[in-house]
């Protein structure tokens, strides 16, 4: 099985790609969390996209497009992040097919713009494993500190109220088109995401299922 999760920032793709990782076995492909290693690690690919991250635009397709194909999976894989338009989509429909593979489901996670900013204002994410906590929703057993490998907490960089309110006109902008094209293959899911997360994973869970 071959499933995008889509949505708004802080939907909550990567919290629910991480269940389903654990749940489905499938491969959870992150492209914001390739892209901020790459940073991480000033490799010539971050170099390129800091900039574009750092002011929550999204980074040029051809440069993701790269970067994707080396990550996908036969073995069945969650995209979170990717595609965010349809000129991706297309250039990932075309990689797919040289692989002799294809999208199954296209799980669109609504969500409401206050949810977000609740979500990623509240957002804290450890520094050297990834792993991410809400200050109330989803908070760590120990205050800073990370539960699965005791790194620092942090906040990520375009979690600042400015850039929050970019990302969402991003999303807002590029969105329709994107949902319109998998909607046309039979292949959209609307998930409400404003919901807890056991809530939200029952949606995703009945809905891969039907
Ligand atoms: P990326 O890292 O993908 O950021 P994003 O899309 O803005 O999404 P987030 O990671 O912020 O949120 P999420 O939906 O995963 O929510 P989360 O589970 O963490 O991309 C970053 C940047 O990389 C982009 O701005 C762009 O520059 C670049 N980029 C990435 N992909 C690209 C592409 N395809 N093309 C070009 N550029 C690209 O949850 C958020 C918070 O809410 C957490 O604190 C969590 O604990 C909490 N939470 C989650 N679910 C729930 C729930 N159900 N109830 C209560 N709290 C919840």
């Amino acid at each position: 099985m071959n499933i995008i999760l889509f949505g708004a920032p802080g939907s909550g793709k990567g919290t629910q790609a991480v269940v389903l990782n654990e749940r489905l076995g499938l491969k959870h492909i992150s492209l914001g969390d390739i892209l901020r290693k790459e940073v991480k690690d000033n490799s010539p690919v971050g170099l390129k996209v800091k900039s574009y991250m750092e002011r929550g635009e999204l980074v040029p397709d051809d440069l993701v497009a790269a970067v994707i194909a080396n990550h996908l999976s036969t073995e069945g894989f969650i995209l979170d992040g990717y595609p965010r338009n349809v000129a991706q989509a297309e250039k990932l429909e075309a990689v797919l097919r040289n692989l002799n593979l294809a999208i199954d489901s296209f799980v669109y996670m609504e969500v409401a713009k206050d949810t977000v900013i609740d979500r990623l204002t509240k957002r804290i994410v450890c520094k050297t494993c990834g792993s991410v906590y809400h200050l109330r929703n989803m908070p760590p057993r120990q205050e800073g500190v990370c539960d699965s490998c005791g790194g620092e907490l942090i906040q990520r960089k375009d979690d600042t109220p400015e850039v929050i309110s970019n990302r969402w006109e991003v999303f807002l902008r590029e969105s329709a088109k994107l949902i319109d094209f998998y909607d046309k293959q039979g292949k959209l899911f609307r998930v409400d995401a404003n919901k807890d997360k056991d809530a939200v994973f029952e949606k995703i869970k009945l809905k891969l299922n039907e």
